[in-house]
């Protein structure tokens, strides 16, 4: 592990290498991220998190502290402070996120939700038929949702452009993220063209031609009583394919990784589907799509007896306070009657998900056809890889369904 960089404030500045902890996990290993989160909890619950330039930043493990960051944005900010580029609405900070935030609200309402569920569903049947053909594999189908669903709520009509777009990205995880050198913000503009030449198309487009869809939506949106402008129209499209693809590509793969590790849920959620929803909030605490996004201390603070100082890196990691077994007993265990659900997996206070309601119709509807259609999963041996923290997504589904 790279020396760790003396900082006035630390008072135990124990470090956490992500790369060599989560090595396991990537490489299919049996190890849990659930007792590497533990250990690392009872070595220091805020730990120092160091690149070999001296940057760096704080990671939170406790569910307690957690919560703390993202209540107070005050203290904790999302605005990125070296960054040209500006994701809206989770890139700023009260008192502008609130307009943005209302802004997106109208965007995933429950009349574009319905008509979406018919058309989810019919596309999942197709799906799995070609599943069944042998023309697709898991990994394909739990990818081509989001992207079918994306592409419906922005009219594109040709997905395959936008398919194409959402694998590249895929394979450009980037767990240099959180690094503010000139090379490194440079990659991640490079990576991330792609999609702005995409978002830039949608728009052109939608302004020719306006539809009753999320891009002509945001377009005639009113931002402190004036029109959007065209670079924040943009961004806030740019974070929806950003914020709702990989995380629900991870949770889909996740639902099946859970109903591999424990063969009895899909029988069980087959006789009583209304346990679906709770057994979406589970694979989403456990499977954790996101682990952890940055926040930047706006002043000198305290957390769990670590000092950090204002502008330092603090990233709550969702993850580890999602099975904080301070929280939730058995915390590495599917438990369909946990009462209450205090999971943070879609994030919390201000800047939670805007996309849940969506996330949780395409869960609901892949879990719903899986339990009509499906009568088990069985895993064909080799090992479920998976990403690179912070991301947590199954990178490689050796399982099989039986019909
Ligand atoms: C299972 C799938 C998903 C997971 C696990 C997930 C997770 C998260 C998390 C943890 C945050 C909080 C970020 C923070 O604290 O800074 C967040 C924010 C956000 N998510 Fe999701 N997300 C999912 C799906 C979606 C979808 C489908 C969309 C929309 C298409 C979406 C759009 C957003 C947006 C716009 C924000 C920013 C909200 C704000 O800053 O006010 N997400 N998501």
């Amino acid at each position: 592990m790279p020396e760790i960089p003396r900082n006035p404030n630390s008072i135990h500045p124990v470090g956490w290498s992500p790369e060599t902890q989560w090595a396991g996990i990537e490489a299919g290993e049996k190890l849990d991220f659930v007792a590497i989160y533990q250990e690392q909890r009872e070595r220091a619950p805020v730990a120092w998190r160091s690149f070999e330039d001296g940057q760096g930043f704080w990671c939170v493990f406790n569910h307690a502290d957690v919560v703390r960051v993202l209540d107070d944005p005050a203290t904790f900010s999302s605005a990125k402070p070296k960054y040209g580029l500006t994701l809206i609405p989770i890139e700023v900070d009260p008192p502008d996120h609130r307009k943005y935030r209302q802004l997106l609200s109208q965007l995933i309402n429950t009349v574009r939700l319905k008509r979406l569920e018919d058309d989810i569903r019919s596309f999942v049947r197709a799906e799995l038929r070609q599943l069944k053909d042998g023309q697709i594999d898991l990994l394909t189908l739990t990818a081509a949702i989001p992207v079918h669903s994306f592409c419906q709520m922005v009219s594109d009509p040709n997905p395959e452009g936008f398919r194409t777009l959402h694998f590249a990205r895929e394979a450009t995880n980037d767990p240099r993220l959180a690094r503010f050198d000139e090379a490194s913000v440079a990659k991640r503009v490079a990576a991330n063209q792609p999609l702005a030449d995409y978002c830039t198309r949608m728009i052109a487009e939608h302004r020719a031609a306006p539809r009753d869809d999320i891009v002509s939506d945001i377009l005639a949106g009113v931002v402190d009583g004036r029109p959007i402008s065209g670079q924040e129209a943009h961004s806030m499209l740019s974070l929806l394919y950003i914020a709702g693809s990989r995380t629900t590509t991870a949770a889909l793969r996740g639902a099946v990784v859970q109903l591999l590790r424990a063969p009895h849920l899909l029988g069980r959620l087959r006789a009583e589907p209304s346990l679906i929803p709770a057994a979406i909030e589970e694979i989403v605490r456990l499977e954790s799509p996101v682990h952890a996004l940055p926040r930047y201390a706006t002043t000198d603070v305290e957390i769990a007896g670590q000092k950090i100082a204002k502008g330092e890196q603090v990233f709550p990691n969702y993850g580890a306070a999602n099975v904080d077994p301070a929280v939730f007993q058995n915390p590495g265990e599917i438990d369909l009657e946990r009462k209450p659900v205090r999971h943070v997996g879609f994030g919390r206070g201000i800047h939670m998900c805007a996309g849940v309601p969506l996330a949780r119709l395409q869960m609901r509807v892949f879990l719903e056809e899986l339990t009509t259609n499906v009568s088990s999963i069985v895993r064909t041996g080799e090992p479920i890889t998976r990403m690179t923290w912070p991301h947590y997504g199954a990178t490689a589904l050796p399982a099989r369904l039986e019909w």
